[in-house]
């Protein structure tokens, strides 16, 4: 098969991309919590993450409001639960009420972290990159919490739990749990 130009929306082949949730502290006094799978490391030292946001997504004014946010990974199970959170916003409904999400007190941050995480990161937004229609958010990491026994040297540990990796809409993928190794 030869390399054909695509036409579609430029990002799909960029996807399936692992999701979390981006749990903030909006102007109106709630929390607010929204998928994002425009996500990634950025630096070890210090310790990063990016998120892109939405500037139309109530997210963005709950970061500019309160820089702070935890970046929860949700396990497989909570598929329902994720793909709702990103079909609602924070501006018209309370999200934490309507469905029900467990909270819990964060160490380092004014920002709750979700109780049913399978990782969080706690951190304190470092400096926002305006792009087009969106706000990249440089994260600074404080703290990181697993799940007792679910992360491992090689990460999560797919044999114990799974992630979501988001395809498109309502897509989402798991992850094969066959680990193979490269050669040294
Ligand atoms: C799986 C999934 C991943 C998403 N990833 C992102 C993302 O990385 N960045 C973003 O701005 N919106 C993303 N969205 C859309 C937002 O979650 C959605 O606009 C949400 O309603 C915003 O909520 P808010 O207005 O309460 O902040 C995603 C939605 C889903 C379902």
């Amino acid at each position: 098969m030869s390399l054909v130009n695509y036409e579609g929306v430029f990002y799909r082949p960029l996807h399936p991309r692992p999701t979390i949730l981006l749990v903030t502290l909006c102007p109106n006094g709630k929390v607010n919590v929204m998928p994002a799978s425009w996500n990634m490391p950025i630096s070890e030292e210090p310790p990063t993450i990016g998120v892109s946001v939405y500037k139309g997504a109530y997210t963005y004014q709950c970061l500019k409001h309160h820089p702070e946010a935890t970046v929860n990974v949700p396990s497989h199970e909570y598929v329902d639960l994720v793909y709702a959170l990103g079909t609602v916003s924070g501006r018209d409904i309370d999200k934490v009420a309507r469905f029900n999400i467990r909270l819990t007190p964060s160490e380092t941050v004014k920002v709750p972290t979700w109780a049913d995480a399978v990782a969080v990161y706690e951190t304190v937004v470092d400096r926002e990159v305006e792009v087009g229609e969106v706000g990249l958010f440089v994260l600074r990491v404080l703290r990181v919490k697993v799940r007792e026994g679910l992360v491992d040297r090689w990460g999560i540990n797919l044999n114990k739990t799974n992630i979501l990796l988001h395809g498109v809409g309502r897509s989402f993928y798991l992850v094969n749990p066959r680990r193979i190794m490269a050669r040294q």
